[in-house]
């Protein structure tokens, strides 16, 4: 991880921006909350790349630390090391420096050997290295809440809670903006992470951070993240094909300002998916702008819960195989950018399929065809 050498900023020493927008893309009705950030970097000298992502520090929902202060039998005054080995006030701590959603293995063991027999199958699970997977399992939307819930009869004193606790990290987001169109500032598209488990309500800490608890004029620490593997064509004129459903469109909105304020000459396809066209056609208004401006060559839109069979961006590249494998061998550049667990592979096994019944070739072919294009630095991937 590195950050452009312009700029006194970095990882290490996080510049303090601010926080001017913060706007719903996701329209009434839609089952999601992804919002459109803006980030001032006016005064940081922070450079970056279309293609790169945006490292934020975030603070943890305060109050779930009240919560977990009260649970534990404290005022939040206690003194406890940071994890930056600076002593501070337990409140301080828990709210900054570590992570009191996921439970740490330190934290389960510890509760483990304190609970005894109470710690009934978590003790079962944690015991057995053969069970790891159902460890998983077990633990999965579980939270350090509901341990301490759990058994209120073990004791911690704030150090020792805080000694079982992992570092909080930084996330990462994709840059959503080009700095030649946005001097000022850096967008990103995130999609707000909440959802329900054991009967409570749990959130993501850095998406809900950015929804709700980062005041346009507070600071947060930011830093750059290169992504050299990432980057446009070099060649202006050479063609670009983005695959980039739901948040996965956010370092394509950049490309795309990029390369109308470069007046790059190459054509640009884009394939764009979400749940629903009235409710999540992220950034519809200007993704339609482009296409009349002719920036947007193609716009392909897959909508998955429009219609009772689900349509997913791969469904509309195989609706387009022959003029998707005609740009491919014209030498155009292949990109992918959201979810890793699914869609890429997906996106990534219709590639194949192009090859083979456009191409033409075997499959052994084809996954030389793809695995040259990754070769040559032609189909690259952010995914998360
Ligand atoms: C290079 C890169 C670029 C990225 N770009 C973007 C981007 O442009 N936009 C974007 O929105 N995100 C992006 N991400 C993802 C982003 O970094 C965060 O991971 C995401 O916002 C969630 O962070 P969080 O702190 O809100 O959630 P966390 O506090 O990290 O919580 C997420 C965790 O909650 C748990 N969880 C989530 N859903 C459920 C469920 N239904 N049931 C049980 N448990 C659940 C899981 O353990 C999950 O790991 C990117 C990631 C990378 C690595
Ligand atoms: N851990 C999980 O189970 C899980 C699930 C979803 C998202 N995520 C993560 O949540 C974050 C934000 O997601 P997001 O809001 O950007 O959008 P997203 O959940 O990736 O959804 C965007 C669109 O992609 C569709 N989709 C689902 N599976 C697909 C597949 N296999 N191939 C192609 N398209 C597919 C979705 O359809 P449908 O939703 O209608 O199927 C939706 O229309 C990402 O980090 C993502 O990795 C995690």
């Amino acid at each position: 991880m590195s950050s452009a050498p312009s700029s006194l900023y970095s990882r290490k020493n996080p510049f303090p921006a601010t926080h001017p927008g913060n706007r719903r893309l996701s329209g009434e009705g839609s089952g999601k909350d992804t919002r459109h950030h803006e980030i001032a970097l006016a005064g940081s000298g922070l450079n970056y790349e279309v293609g790169d992502s945006l490292g934020l520090f975030v603070a943890n929902n305060p109050a779930l630390v009240a919560e977990i202060i009260a649970t534990i039998g404290a005022t939040g005054d206690e003194t406890v090391s940071g994890s930056d080995a600076v002593s501070k006030p337990l409140r301080t701590a828990l709210t900054t420096d570590y992570v009191i959603t996921q439970p740490s293995k330190e934290f389960l063991q510890a509760l483990v050997e304190r609970a005894g027999d109470a710690a009934g199958q978590l003790r079962d699970l944690t015991a057995d290295p053969a069970q790891k997977k159902a460890l998983d399992d077990y633990l999965w939307g579980l939270e350090f809440i509901d341990f301490l819930r759990a058994h209120p009869s073990v004791r911690w004193t704030a150090e020792e809670f805080v000694k079982t606790l992992r570092k909080l990290q930084p996330r990462l987001y994709s840059i959503a903006s080009s700095l030649k169109a946005n001097p000022e500032s850096v967008h990103l598209t995130v999609a707000t992470v909440r959802y329900e488990s054991h009967g409570r309500p749990r959130e993501g800490v850095a998406s809900t951070f950015l929804a709700e608890r980062w005041p346009a004029t507070a600071t947060a620490g930011v830093f750059i993240h290169t992504a050299k593997h990432f980057r446009l064509p070099e060649d202006p004129a050479t063609p670009v094909i983005m695959v980039g459903p739901g948040t996965g469109v956010a370092p394509f909105r950049a490309y795309l300002q990029e390369r109308k304020v470069t007046g790059a000459s190459g054509r640009n396809w884009l394939f764009f998916g979400e749940q629903k066209r009235a409710s999540d056609f992220l950034y519809e208004s200007e993704l339609t702008e482009l296409e009349a401006d002719g920036v947007l060559t193609k716009l392909d839109v897959a909508f998955s819960r429009d219609q009772a069979a689900k349509i997913y961006v791969q469904d509309r590249m195989r609706e387009s195989a022959r003029e998707l494998w005609a740009w491919l061998e014209e030498g155009a550049h292949f990109y992918v950018c959201g979810d890793g667990a699914r869609m890429a592979k997906d996106v990534d096994a219709e590639l194949h399929r192009i090859a083979e019944s456009v191409g033409g070739k075997t499959p052994e072919d084809a996954a030389a065809y793809v695995e040259a294009m990754k070769k040559e630095k032609r189909y690259k991937k952010d995914v998360y």
